[in-house]
């Protein structure tokens, strides 16, 4: 798989894979289909793996470790600091350590790879002292190097003007389009590795739903839809689940011959200037290689990426552009 530059991190992969699937809200993952998905993706050439603490209270950060075990070469951002209510109080040196300690414990290392913020409140990231802390950290061996998982556009740009943030994750795919504008070019100029997560918009732009989908209880995409726990943009990317198919339907023959959607949505990130690393979800090994593969497509011509923008612009920009 080719690789490129996660800021001052480590060189990756181009297609990572993101770990939330296997610890929560996305209902049932079994351990088995699990470590099949991640053991699938480090066969099939990633080295970059994205979890959180609170992925199914470690359980995400646990099966990871049991990766890392035999594939210590691999690349493995976690992130902190949604245990508790999002107070800026709350990220303080005692937390950030305490948090730390957990999942160095979960993933079994001394040093974790990457800390990120777990989309902190913008106070948080416009505060010296939580940066102050997490620059100890690393002189501390806790971890080799930070960055801050964001959710608007300004929060990253806030972020990467911060010296020593090695990365910044956001939300960029088919859907959104904002971080484009001035986020990429940022990085970019600064040498701040950028994450891209959703790259699916929570599966939609797989083109295997119908307007008769549904999803479980314990599945966000069900219980937020309209932002009930979290951000309503982590969830389809914060389009109503009907535009989105209408939307899929216009992308569709865009597909190059050969590959399938998902794929093409995945080439689609990868072509953007800036751009380090995609962390598309995956809940089995059948998931886990496709998206893999995603990495050997050809470059979408300028063509197609202009048809892509005329979707967004009519279908999906009245919807989202404004509020992240
Ligand atoms: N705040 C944060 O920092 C934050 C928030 C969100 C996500 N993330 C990270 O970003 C990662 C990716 O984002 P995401 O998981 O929210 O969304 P995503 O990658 O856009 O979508 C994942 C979903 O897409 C479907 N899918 C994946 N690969 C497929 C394939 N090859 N063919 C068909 N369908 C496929 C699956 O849906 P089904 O389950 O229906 O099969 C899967 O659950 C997460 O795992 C996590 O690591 C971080």
């Amino acid at each position: 798989m080719d690789t490129r530059e996660l800021g001052t991190v480590a060189d990756v992969g181009i297609v990572g894979f993101g770990a939330w699937q296997i610890g929560s809200a996305w209902g049932e993952v079994s351990e088995a289909d699990a470590l099949n998905a991640l053991n699938t993706a480090v066969e099939e050439g990633v080295t970059f793996v994205d979890t959180a603490d609170v992925y199914g209270d470690g359980r995400s950060e646990r099966l990871v470790g049991r990766l890392l075990k035999d594939h210590p070469h691999l690349t493995v951002a976690t992130k902190m600091g949604r245990r508790m209510a999002q107070d800026p109080a709350h990220y303080n040196s005692g937390n950030f350590r305490a948090w730390n300690d957990d999942s160095r414990r979960n993933l079994g290392v001394d040093t974790v790879d990457l800390v990120q913020l777990h989309c902190p409140p913008s106070a948080v990231i416009d505060t010296d002292a939580v940066f102050d802390d997490l620059d100890a950290m690393v002189s501390e061996g806790r971890m080799r190097a930070y960055g801050v998982s964001v959710e608007t556009c300004d929060q990253a740009l806030a972020a990467i003007a911060r010296p020593n943030v090695a990365s910044v994750q956001i939300i960029l795919n088919a859907f959104r389009h904002k971080p484009l504008e001035r986020v990429l070019p940022a990085a970019k100029a600064s040498g701040t590795g950028i994450i891209v997560r959703v790259p699916l918009a929570s599966g939609l732009l797989s083109g295997k739903y119908t307007a008769a989908s549904r999803f479980g209880e314990d599945d966000h995409r069900n219980f937020n839809r309209q932002g009930e726990a979290f951000d309503k943009g982590e969830t389809f990317s914060g389009v109503d689940f009907e535009t989105g198919l209408e939307a899929v339907e216009r992308l569709r023959p865009l597909v190059p011959e050969g590959a399938t959607l998902a794929q093409f949505a995945l080439r689609w990130i990868l072509d953007q200037d800036g751009v380090s690393v995609v962390i598309p979800g995956a809940r089995n090994g059948d998931q886990a290689r496709a998206n893999a593969a995603a990495a050997r497509l050809a470059p979408l011509d300028a063509k197609t990426h202009e048809q892509v923008r005329e979707v967004y612009d009519e279908l999906i920009r009245p919807q989202v552009h404004h509020l992240w």
